[in-house]
């Protein structure tokens, strides 16, 4: 049976961090800070909601995390700035090495899907926008569990979806929470250490592969098995 990979959509092939030049004519030097803390309050938002069973969709999570955002920062944006800002989800961009990184699997027979905390329809068009939904069978969204990563159904869900077993598929991941979930719920896991500063979580759980660039994905599952 050919490998299934999961790929994890923001922070792993889309960059969250798009937000940022346009950020930046609102509140000029704090933009990257402004951007770090809204990524990280929308995740938490998600596990929070996970675990007090209180599902919203990850679009809301992120339209609560951008309202904490301005207040913690005292950040005054205007409804059409804030608006804005949310619509730029749709077009953020892909990472430089996840075209051809993908392209590369896709033509070494590898089984590819976009596996996301995201809507469907969300992560669709972001893919679309992004020029990376060619690459994908198909988009499986978390929304259909109305749970979030790392609930461990939600790793059984996209199994399921997939057509594909634990032993046989690897999450792709930039996300340290989201790599030991993968594992925790029986996947191989590849973390995608997209900077030299970032950490994995020290719970005594390591990913399976660790690459720095989707470029080297497919000779390093290659080289695994
Ligand atoms: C996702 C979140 C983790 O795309 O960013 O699933």
């Amino acid at each position: 049976m050919a490998v299934t990979l999961a790929f994890d959509v923001y922070g792993t092939l889309i960059d969250t961090h798009g937000v940022v030049s346009k950020l930046r004519e609102f509140i000029g030097d704090n933009a990257q800070r402004f951007s770090q803390t809204w990524r990280e309050k929308q995740l938490e938002y998600s596990f929070r909601r996970g675990l007090m069973q209180n599902y919203a969709p990850f679009s809301m999570c992120t339209v609560h995390a951008l309202d904490y955002t301005c207040q913690y920062y005292e950040t005054l944006l205007t409804h059409d700035e804030k608006q804005s800002l949310l619509n730029l989800y749709s077009h953020l961009p892909a990472f430089l090495d996840a075209k051809e990184g993908l392209k590369t699997l896709q033509n070494e027979s590898f089984r590819c899907f976009a596996f996301s905390n995201g809507l469907k329809n969300n992560v669709e068009t972001v893919l679309k926008n992004a020029q990376l939904r060619q690459y994908f069978q198909d988009v499986i969204s978390v929304d259909d569990l109305k749970s979030f990563k790392p609930n461990p159904g939600v790793y059984s869900h996209f199994l399921r979806q997939a057509g594909s077993t634990g032993a046989e598929s690897w999450l792709i991941s930039s996300n340290s929470f989201d790599v030991l979930g993968a594992i925790s719920a029986g996947m191989k896991a590849a973390w995608l250490k997209r900077a030299s500063s970032a950490i994995l979580d020290p719970w005594g759980i390591e990913p399976t592969l660790t690459i720095a660039d989707l470029r080297d994905l497919c000779s390093s599952i290659r080289q695994f098995k």
